[in-house]
């Protein structure tokens, strides 16, 4: 089993619905031997739901979400084959953490084919459900390119 952990700041917008999309397309590809989470660098929301707006996005596009939100821990680094950042700065928090890089650790725009040197999924936190709509897309795109470098 190849596990993959994607980490933002709250765990309430963006890592709950890559995972999610992470999941679902391992389903379309039939792919049985992966397995993915998601945890925050911070611990404001511990133990609740997706945001409303990551959960309506979900629905959407009929993939389920089912997560509750917990802090990334240093063990983490060492239970999971890919650490993936939704941003830089959840990146150098990981870091942070761990006290060094691990050679599992990415952000995951490094696998966006469209990323023009952008490092970050943007933060939708502040915003409306046009930010979820955009990651939604973003990240789509990242987690296929991704998939096809762990499935190789
Ligand atoms: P996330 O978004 O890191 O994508 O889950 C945020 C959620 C909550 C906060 C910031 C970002 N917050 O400041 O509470």
């Amino acid at each position: 089993m190849t596990k993959v952990l994607f980490v933002c700041l709250g765990n309430i917008c963006r890592s709950p619905l890559a995972e999610a999309i992470f999941n679902a397309q391992c389903h379309e590809r039939g792919l049985v031997n992966l397995s993915s989470d998601s945890a925050g660098t911070a611990s404001y929301h511990l133990g609740e739901q997706p945001d409303l707006r990551s959960i309506q996005v979900a629905q959407n596009h009929n993939i389920p979400i089912d997560h509750k939100a917990r802090q990334f821990k240093s063990s983490d680094y060492e239970n999971f084959d890919y650490v993936i950042a939704l941003d830089q700065n959840n990146y150098n928090d990981i870091i942070q953490v761990t006290g060094s890089k691990h050679k599992n650790l990415f952000l995951l725009r490094k696998f966006d084919s469209e990323s023009n040197g952008d490092t970050d999924v943007p933060d939708p936190y502040y915003g409306g459900i046009d930010g979820f709509q955009n990651i939604y897309i973003m990240m789509s795109r990242c987690i296929h390119h991704l998939l096809n470098h762990i499935d190789q």
